[in-house]
């Protein structure tokens, strides 16, 4: 057994940042629960495909797959919307497409938050294409004051409001997807107008 001392255990956070907790790790579980439910009743006999959006949503994806009974796969696909910082540059662009064809099944697009709409509205363009049976939407957060596209999901964790969230799959220059909760994230004043420069 290694020795997990009380100072591996803490989390460490750089200099000038910090995360208040905005939804716990078990809330977040047992409203996956409920989400998991409600998707299989409303296709209560069908093979269900979830494809997860790449890094951030791959939290949401394995438990969400968990929680549903009956037949289930997933694929993942990449896409880049976003910088170094906690700025949107509006542009999407396909970086990883899925492994498998998706014409004929149930898809369920399955990301960790949406912001603007951006990236939604391109991955339903690019899908709907591909000629799936059914497709539909779950998010874990949804942030309807930042809604730039005309795009809605099906299946909403959480509507939160318009702060910058890390945890859960969701990150800040790729740290804290690690954190099992959702959490605002706060940056010193001096730093937080350097990454706004950028
Ligand atoms: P949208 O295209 O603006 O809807 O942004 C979707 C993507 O932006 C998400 O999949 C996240 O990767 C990222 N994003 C949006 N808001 C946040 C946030 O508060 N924290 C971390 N990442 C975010
Ligand atoms: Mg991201």
């Amino acid at each position: 057994m290694p020795n997990r001392g009380k100072k591996q255990l803490k989390k460490k956070k750089a200099p000038g940042e910090s995360v208040k907790i905005l939804i716990s790790g078990p809330r977040i579980q047992k409203r996956i629960q409920a989400l998991a439910k409600q998707v299989r009743r409303d296709f209560p006999d069908e093979p269900l495909h979830l494809v997860s959006v790449l890094k951030g949503g791959v939290f949401f994806l394995t438990d969400l797959a968990r929680s549903i009974s009956g037949e289930v796969s997933f694929d993942f696909i990449a896409v880049s919307s976003y910088g170094q910082d906690t700025h949107s540059s509006g542009q999407v662009r396909l970086t990883r497409d899925l492994d498998s064809s998706i014409e004929g099944k149930t898809v369920i697009v399955v990301e960790d938050i949406l912001d603007t709409g951006m990236t939604l509205q391109y991955l339903l363009k690019l899908f709907q294409q591909r000629k799936p049976k059914h497709l539909r939407v779950a998010v874990l957060l949804d942030k309807p004051d930042r809604r730039v596209a005309p795009v809605r999901a099906d299946y909403v964790g959480f509507s939160i409001p318009n702060e910058f969230v890390v945890g859960y799959g969701l990150d800040y220059s790729e740290r804290y997807r690690n954190l099992p909760y959702v959490g605002v994230l706060s940056l010193d004043s001096k730093l937080a107008k350097k990454a706004a420069e950028k």
